[in-house]
């Protein structure tokens, strides 16, 4: 998760104060908005056109307040005149949070009705291929494999799981391939499975003692930095993991993402999604499973579509 490194603020000192214009009005604060979008996206190669206007502004507007400026204008001024000051935006913008197990009932579902399906539909010879995208931290990669381990055994695991996880946040994806993490970050999990998956590191942190997933379990998986709106997406896979992700996008980039998802999820693949999410303009290509539990068969082929 990131922890805003109070040193990288040292210049915000510097910044020149924004000469009472305070508050904004909508209209001119949308296209000062925009304008920074296109500076951000031509100059820093840094494309945020394709996420929500509301989240973006008020992550905008949080960054902006711990550097104490506030118009979108005068934090253009901020953009041109320091480099790096787009790479703490995105720290802010890339909403981190994560958990393990997170929506609990969904997990169990899972566990009991999708995974068995899944096994079911491969010959005993060829892998699983797991990907989360959008892992963060590595608590959702890493809960997959305690379920699947609970349920089928590491050994098993070991012989057919091969999983991905990919972000596009190096921060995140640093810890999530560390596979280190602290009391609270743990705090989801039942004491039983922390006890068995998670051994102390020796080392304090904060929030101590830090505990590292399972070796055994945790080089099952491959982490890679991965935009989805940019990169190409993971192929063969029969379980894709996007939870909280979506969310952020707008509707345009939502039908764009699903349906990359829709190309290289096998055809027996699923897809499962955050609880706040669903697929809406694209059921032509994903079937509900579970409504409840935002878990989706891949339907027809998309020239098939009604
Ligand atoms: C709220 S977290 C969700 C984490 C996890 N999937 C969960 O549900 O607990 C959203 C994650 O999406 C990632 N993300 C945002 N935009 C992305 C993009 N364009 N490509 C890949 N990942 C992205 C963020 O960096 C962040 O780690």
């Amino acid at each position: 998760m990131f922890v805003p490194n109070h040193s990288e603020n040292s210049y915000l000192y510097d910044t020149e104060p924004s000469g009472g214009k305070r508050f904004q009005n909508p209209d001119e604060a949308s296209l000062e908005f925009e304008t920074l979008l296109d500076y951000l996206k031509n100059s820093r190669a840094c494309d945020l056109t394709h996420y929500k206007r509301s989240t973006l502004m008020r992550r905008f507007r949080h960054r902006m307040h711990r550097i104490y400026i506030d118009t979108y204008e005068n934090y253009l001024q901020c953009l041109q005149s320091h480099p790096e000051e787009h790479l703490a935006l995105l720290n802010d913008v890339l909403i981190n949070f994560t958990a393990f197990f997170r929506d609990r009932n969904a997990w169990i579902y899972l566990a009991t009705e999708i995974i068995p399906k899944i096994i079911d539909c491969k010959p005993s010879d060829e892998p699983i291929r797991i990907w989360s995208a959008g892992c963060a931290t590595g608590a959702e990669i890493y809960s997959l494999l305690i379920l699947l381990a609970e349920n089928l055994g590491v050994e098993f695991c070991q012989q057919r799981i091969q999983c991905y996880a990919t972000d596009a946040d190096p921060d995140a994806l640093q810890q999530a391939q560390s596979g280190i993490y602290n009391s609270l970050d743990t705090i989801g999990l039942p004491p039983n499975l922390l006890e068995k998956y998670f051994k102390p590191t020796g080392q304090d942190s904060v929030f101590s003692p830090e505990l590292r997933f399972s070796p055994d379990l945790a080089r099952l998986v491959t982490f890679e930095r991965h935009d989805l709106m940019r990169d190409n997406p993971l192929p063969a896979i029969d379980l894709l993991i996007c939870r909280n992700v979506l969310m952020y996008f707008t509707p345009e980039a939502q039908n764009f993402i699903l349906t990359r998802f829709h190309s290289v999820l096998n055809p027996t693949g699923f897809l499962f999604l955050g609880q706040t999410e669903m697929v809406l303009h694209q059921r032509q290509l994903f079937r509900s499973v579970s409504l409840k539990q935002k878990i989706y068969a891949r339907g027809l082929e998309p020239d098939l579509e009604r």
